[in-house]
């Protein structure tokens, strides 16, 4: 029999990247889906397939449980700032997969544990729109099911969250949070622990949002959250207001959009400082002006690229017709999402 989990993408309308250093964020989950398949097979094989990192291994339970524990040894070690090879591990094609089947086995172990996984998702791998924490949890989901493993969605979040640690370093826990709880959410990472809280709105000109993409970025998440890292070492003061500034500007904006209310103004202020913290890349940036002569406003929405994409901008214009037809024009690829959905579907 197979068992089905389906988990949603994330997007960032405000935050990124000062999250990571304790400011608040609004967080929404997205309407793109990974869909996981789980079929039990017994024995002690692990069979892991994605049609989108196109690729296909098979192993025993010994080897994806080896696998997992390097890949934690490797954070341990780079968390501390010991040489270590988490950069070589995250090159499996499969990595996402492994150490998330990993997280389970280690979890559950029991006799007869063997299983077949297909992933399938919509999500742009590696733009933004939170792909890995997506298919960790479907993965996780789609295995409590097959196994009928009772799991509650705070457990499940921060398992996904040990995945994102390996995939990104040092996350922030919004991702993990968007896509298991869903909605739309304030987020804040304190200490090590997050809180957050549901947003609820009425009727909201976010869902006039679209979603374009920049380009896939070269660099990964945990690369540009490094690289963020390394410039707030070297010029701390400077890189200090920064994070401060996008503070105030994601306070102010939760606050407005609490009550409907989409301030763009502050879209492009976020834009500006992310831009200022070294996150993006010339083709966003001549692609963000464009849409500000539109009228419109526009920001990225994940962790962003320097040398050639930086992933899926955040695009928004009063006049939803004018902001799609220019983007046609523009031929430029795109997404129109519902924003808000639901997280994770893995208990009906
Ligand atoms: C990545 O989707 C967003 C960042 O803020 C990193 C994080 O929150 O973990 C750049």
């Amino acid at each position: 029999m197979l068992s089905v989990c389906k988990a949603p993408g994330k997007l960032i309308l405000t935050g990124e990247h000062s999250v990571v250093y304790g400011e608040p964020a609004l967080l929404a989950a997205v309407g793109l889906w990974t869909k996981t398949l789980v079929k039990r097979v017994g024995g002690s094989i692990i069979n892991l397939s994605s049609k989108q990192l196109k690729g296909n291994q098979s192993l025993d339970i010994e080897s994806v449980l080896v696998f997992w524990q390097k890949a934690k040894e490797a954070w341990e070690a780079w968390q501390s700032g010991v040489s270590s090879n988490l950069h070589s591990i995250r090159k499996d094609q499969l990595v996402v997969l492994k150490v998330t089947a990993g997280e389970f086995l280690n979890k559950f172990a029991k006799e007869d544990l063997g299983f077949e996984i297909e992933v399938d998702s919509e999500i742009p791998v590696g733009s933004g729109l939170g792909s890995s924490a997506s298919v960790a949890a479907s993965v996780i989901g789609g295995l409590c099911r097959a196994f009928e493993v009772e799991l509650g969605s705070e457990d499940l979040s921060n398992t996904v969250f040990e995945v994102e640690k390996i995939m990104h370093g040092n996350p922030s826990g919004g991702d993990n949070t968007a896509v298991v709880y869903g909605g739309f959410l304030k987020f804040e990472k304190r200490d090590s622990k997050f809180s957050f809280r549901q947003i609820e709105i009425k009727a909201s000109e976010a869902y006039k949002i679209i979603l374009v993409d920049s380009g896939k970025p070269v660099e990964s998440t945990g690369e540009m959250v490094e690289k963020v890292g390394e410039n707030f070492k070297q010029r701390r003061a400077k890189y200090k207001k920064t994070i401060n500034s996008m503070g105030r500007v994601a306070k102010d904006f939760i606050k407005d959009f609490k009550k409907g209310v989409f301030n763009k103004d502050l879209i492009s202020q976020n834009q500006k400082l992310l831009d200022e913290l070294g996150a993006v890349g010339g083709r966003a940036r001549e692609m963000v002006q464009l849409i500000e002569e539109l009228g419109g406003a526009a920001k990225i929405c994940g962790a962003g690229g320097i040398r050639k994409g930086s992933g899926i901008l955040l695009c928004y214009h009063e006049d939803g017709d004018k902001l799609k037809n220019f983007i046609n024009q523009q031929k430029w690829s795109y997404y129109s999402v519902d924003l808000g959905v639901e997280g994770v579907k893995w208990r009906q």
